[in-house]
């Protein structure tokens, strides 16, 4: 198994070029179920997480190719309905295959996802819409059981205790596509990644509308085609590096990035004393002399994500004064915190608030990752600590981001990976 090794003190300067978005590109994937045409998409980056959902494809019946960011799906000849939990249970995303199996094969079996380090992870919006859509769904030792003759539009309220969901309106939004009449999906998630799936399902011939809103509406047609797509950039990815811009005290130009899909993030960082110069794609990044403290609290599209509460605490840490971040989305996202304080923060953990008061200096130690983005900030306190930090159990890391030590080390990080 590989760590990373960081070594801190370095200002990182330069220009750093974003990936395709992870969190589209696997629904999008799982969309070319829909279709028994040939689909080509670009811009997709290479990361554990996209081979997973390519295995997944191919143990359905499909043909998929990697090459040089692009994939190639065409349809192989023996097409199954069945995602084993042998998949699944590595990649909570792969869940998505179940509403275009269903639309099309009018039934799937599609293992139930396992538990997840983040916090208690159910399906029930899921399954809640496309019950809706007339389907007859049961679990049976582990799997979810899913058959309708023809799916019918209708309209439905997706939210739950925590607001929208992404992938359930992906499930939910893929299934209508093909059922017979018009959906309207009421609190449907609004992130970019949820807008970009919708906008390849209608390059298959969908009828979709509303997408980035929070009522999408779907009327069902007969048939999706092939189709063409490129992958919108990685908002968190260009997010966390504008953190390794701000904690260095660096000057960092992001490309390939949408400025208007990090709203939130940019009000937030501008607050902790941001200097920012955008264009049309990229993103200049460089900290006024002092950080100042900010809370953060993390809501669905377009509020603060998430999926960069750990990276936010990484800067908070290292920030003079006392910021407070609560975690709306997965009350127990906390297992960062445990290890920056190895690194020596001074973060109290109360429910779902974190209270962080800043300190002058980290020191480099061994941390463990535990998922994607704690193994970011892991980085990203590294990079600022003194001494040697080592990440191990970096697989977590290699889910979500390409090539990051590449990218990093052009940007003058003195961060390497080694064999535990
Ligand atoms: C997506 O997960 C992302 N994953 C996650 O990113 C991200 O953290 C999350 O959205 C929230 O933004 C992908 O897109 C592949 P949700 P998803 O359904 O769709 C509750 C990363 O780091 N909920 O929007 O699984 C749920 O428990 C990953 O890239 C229900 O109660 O998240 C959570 O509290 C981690 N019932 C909240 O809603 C349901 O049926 C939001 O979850 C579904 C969800």
């Amino acid at each position: 198994m590989d760590r990373l090794v960081v070594e801190g003190g370095v200002k990182l300067k330069g220009e750093v070029r974003i990936s395709g978005a992870k969190n589209a590109v696997l629904p999008i994937l799982a969309a070319t179920l829909l279709t028994d045409e040939p689909c080509v998409i670009s811009g997709v980056p290479e990361l554990c997480d996209v081979m997973t959902m390519l295995r997944i494809l191919k143990s359905l019946g499909k043909i998929a190719e990697f090459h040089n960011g692009v994939v190639t799906v065409t349809s192989g000849r023996h097409a199954n309905f069945v995602a084993d939990y042998k998949l699944v249970s590595t990649m909570r995303a792969s869940f998505c295959v179940l509403g275009p199996l269903l639309a099309k094969f009018k039934k799937a079996k599609v293992s139930l996802p396992g538990g997840c380090v983040i916090g208690v992870r159910p399906v029930d919006l899921h399954l809640k819409g496309l019950k809706a859509l007339g389907a007859d769904i049961s679990i049976e030792s582990g799997y979810v059981m899913a058959k309708a003759a023809r799916l019918r539009g209708n309209n439905m309220y997706l939210g739950g205790v925590y607001g929208s969901s992404v992938l359930g309106t992906d499930n939910v939004m893929m299934a209508a596509t093909l059922a017979h009449g018009r959906t309207i999906i009421e609190n449907a998630a609004c992130e970019p990644e949820v807008a970009d799936l919708a906008d390849f399902l209608n390059k298959m011939g969908a009828r979709i509308t509303g997408q980035g809103t929070p009522i999408i509406e779907i009327q069902g047609v007969k048939h999706l085609r092939g189709a063409e797509h490129t992958i919108i950039p990685d908002r968190i990815e260009a997010a966390t590096f504008m953190v390794a811009a701000m904690i260095t005290g660096g000057d960092i130009t992001i490309k390939n990035v949408c400025p208007q899909h990090l709203g939130a993030i940019i009000d937030k960082i501008e607050e902790s004393g941001a200097v920012l110069a955008r264009t049309d794609g990229t993103l200049r990044i460089r900290p006024k002399r002092r950080l100042k403290p900010v809370n953060v609290t993390t809501l669905p599209y377009p509020g603060f994500p998430t999926d960069m509460q750990a990276q936010m605490m990484s800067l908070m840490a290292v920030t003079p004064g006392i910021s407070v971040i609560t975690e709306k989305i997965y009350p127990d996202r906390f297992m960062h915190v445990a290890e920056l304080n190895r690194m020596g923060a001074r973060i109290q953990r109360e429910g779902p608030h974190a209270i962080v008061e800043g300190v002058k200096l980290l020191s480099g130690a061994p941390v463990m990752a535990s998922d994607l983005r704690a193994s970011a900030s892991l980085l990203l306190a590294g990079l600022v600590a003194k001494g040697k930090t080592t990440i191990s159990r970096i697989y977590h890391l290699d889910r979500g981001y390409e090539d990051i030590e590449q990218k990093m080390s052009a940007l003058g990080a003195r961060v390497w990976r080694e064999k535990e």
